[in-house]
């Protein structure tokens, strides 16, 4: 009784957290709504009153942080079955935001032998690409993702009676691969992408970051909220990545928007960009890391 009183309570605070959120996404859209917003949140008062009645919509300071709060009102995340069964249907279509990866990957497919697949699903990418491209027999395709997905990816891909899709426990199997793509996924992490890849032995040839939220300004950790599930992300600065890469020794081959979604964060509208894509090649010369960032 107890328990349901509190499971009562708890949707209640989501709910309201869902209409502020949509509030001030609608405040966000008139004229001057965002400095209004902002106006309000640097009072801190009346910023923990926003906070407190956004609950799983507000920002945070980290991932971790964000993690830990928003499982104690929703406690699905990336394994719930609706995420799951997208992730199969996506496997039969080419997507929008694919085609752009498409164009500038094709001169490269017929030579790729190896490739990492960060935050791949169910491995569904591999197979409009497949499609599309007519990879190569011998191609390895790494997925890597949660632990849960394992089994799915290895049952999906016998399912189709393909053979050249494994799945990766460890992001070090990325050393060295033709292409390292992360689509979709790169904000549920907390590192900059260049840091991620700057820890591999040696860098990948080619960079594919797709259908990614990115931040106008700083970085900001908020929530992505579905009908029975939540992921804490972060929306790392578009700016910051791109000269993260360029770092490390790649060049920005092209970029380009995403419209099929968009992030909006509540309270700090000022931030919100539409999601993005970028390609990536490493110069010719800096294929071996020796330092780090
Ligand atoms: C929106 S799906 C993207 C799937 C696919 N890449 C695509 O473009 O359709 C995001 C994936 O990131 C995975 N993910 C989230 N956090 C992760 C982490 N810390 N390590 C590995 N994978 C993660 C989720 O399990 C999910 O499968």
């Amino acid at each position: 009784m107890e328990g349901q009183v509190v499971m009562g309570l708890q949707k209640l605070r989501v709910m309201i957290g869902s209409t502020t959120a949509i509030g001030l996404r609608a405040l966000a859209r008139l004229p001057h709504g965002t400095r209004l917003i902002g106006l309000a949140a640097s009072y801190p008062v009346i910023e923990r009153w926003l906070r407190a009645l956004l609950c799983v919509y507000q920002p945070f300071p980290d991932i971790e942080t964000a993690t830990k709060y928003i499982r104690r009102f929703i406690p699905a995340g990336h394994e719930h079955s609706d995420v799951v069964s997208q992730l199969k249907q996506f496997a039969d279509v080419t997507r929008e935001s694919d085609y752009p990866v498409l164009f500038y990957l094709s001169g490269y497919a017929p030579g790729l032998s190896r490739v990492f697949d960060l935050g791949g699903g169910i491995g569904n990418l591999f197979y409009p690409y497949d499609r599309e491209l007519r990879l190569p027999a011998t191609l390895r395709w790494m997925v890597h993702d949660l632990p849960d997905k394992e089994e799915i990816v290895l049952q999906f891909a016998q399912s189709r009676h393909e053979n050249r899709i494994g799945f990766s426990r460890r992001m070090e199997d990325a050393s060295g691969v033709d292409l390292f793509i992360v689509s979709g996924a790169l904000h549920y992490f907390e590192d900059e992408l260049a840091v991620i890849l700057a820890r591999l032995a040696e860098l990948p040839r080619l960079v594919v970051v797709n259908r990614t939220p990115f931040s106008r300004a700083d970085p900001i950790v908020t929530t992505q909220v579905g009908d029975g599930y939540v992921h804490a992300c972060k929306l790392h600065s578009l700016a910051a990545t791109i000269a993260g890469m360029e770092a490390v020794g790649y060049r920005l081959v092209a970029r380009w928007p995403v419209h099929e979604r968009a992030s909006r964060v509540p309270l700090r509208p000022d931030l919100n960009d539409t999601y993005w894509g970028l390609f990536f090649v490493l110069e010719a010369d800096r294929r071996r890391r020796d330092a780090s960032l």
